[in-house]
């Protein structure tokens, strides 16, 4: 099936490893030139040159999507470079500073800096980044924004309580936003993924592994899947799927929707 995509110029955020790496090279594989965002700038390098190796032009670009000026001057180099942006997906974000040592903990044990860390990263996030390409796809009558968010925004997760409010306040914004900007031919869904198996979650498993044996391993593992009707966990290529299906115009009458991809772990 075409995906009209060719040609489209796609912004992925936090995409030089993860899921929106998976993103950025699926979205290239389709045609689409992508700008590679992300705060390490050689991650966002590397994945900029997988995407030029596939044919299309590709711009690696650092900032950190909860700093509104890094991102008011990415935009600005967009533009400079590609004229417009036709597909935003707001990829960036993550549950706990995992930098700063910290792991999920119960809500009555987190401080105001670990809601300040996750909302800005996540919902203040999509804020900067949405509001820096929408004035530029209204004026375009195009547009596809497409959110990443977890299962925990729908459902909830213990111990991730700011994580949980930060990706749920994403999809009461999106159903609003999808409503204002319908008419300007603009789409705003979300994908929402479950544990999925990244870089960075295979590192911190495989350290799991070492600290807790083999045996004992596999006995969480086993419980963690049967969560999951379809006992096994999301690859990458799941999340990206969707998210390109969501930026293309062959679901272009489907707005305000989020759309779980995780092996059945919430049917709501
Ligand atoms: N991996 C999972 O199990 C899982 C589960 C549910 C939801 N999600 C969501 O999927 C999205 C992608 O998750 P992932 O696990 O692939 O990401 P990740 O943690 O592997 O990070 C991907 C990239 O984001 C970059 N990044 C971090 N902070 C940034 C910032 N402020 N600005 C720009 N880039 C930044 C990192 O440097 C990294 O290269 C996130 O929104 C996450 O909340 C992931």
């Amino acid at each position: 099936m075409d995906l009209f995509l060719k040609g489209k110029v796609a912004i992925v955020t936090g995409s030089g490893l993860g899921i929106g790496r998976v993103s950025v090279l699926t979205l290239a594989a389709e045609g689409a030139n992508v700008v590679v965002n992300d705060i390490n700038q050689s991650v966002a390098e590397k994945t900029a040159e997988e995407a030029r190796a596939l044919g299309v032009k590709a711009l690696a670009i650092k900032a950190g999507v909860d700093n509104q000026d890094e991102v008011n001057d990415l935009y600005k180099k967009v533009i400079e470079e590609f004229g417009r942006v036709d597909i935003l997906i707001n990829n960036a974000g993550r549950g706990v500073h995992w930098e700063a040592g910290k792991t999920p903990r119960p809500f009555y044990e987190t401080e105001k800096e670990d809601w300040d860390y996750t909302v800005n990263l996540c919902l203040y996030g999509v804020f900067n980044c949405t509001r820096a390409v929408l004035p530029g796809m209204i004026k375009n009558q195009y547009g596809k924004i497409v959110n990443m968010i977890s299962d925990a925004g729908r459902t909830g997760e213990a111990f991730m309580a700011a994580y949980s409010a930060a990706k749920g306040g994403i999809v009461a914004f999106q159903k609003a936003l999808a409503r204002e900007v319908g008419k300007f031919n603009i789409n705003v869904n979300a994908v929402s993924a479950g544990a999925t198996d990244t870089e960075r979650i295979l590192a911190s498993r495989e350290k799991l592994k070492n600290k807790m044996g083999d045996e004992d391993f596999k006995k969480r593992m086993e419980a963690m899947l049967k969560v999951y009707p379809i006992r096994r966990l999301g690859e990458p290529i799941d999340l990206a799927r969707m998210c390109v299906f969501l930026s293309s115009d062959v679901s272009r009458h489907i707005t305000g929707q989020t759309i779980s991809v995780s092996g059945g772990f919430s049917m709501v």
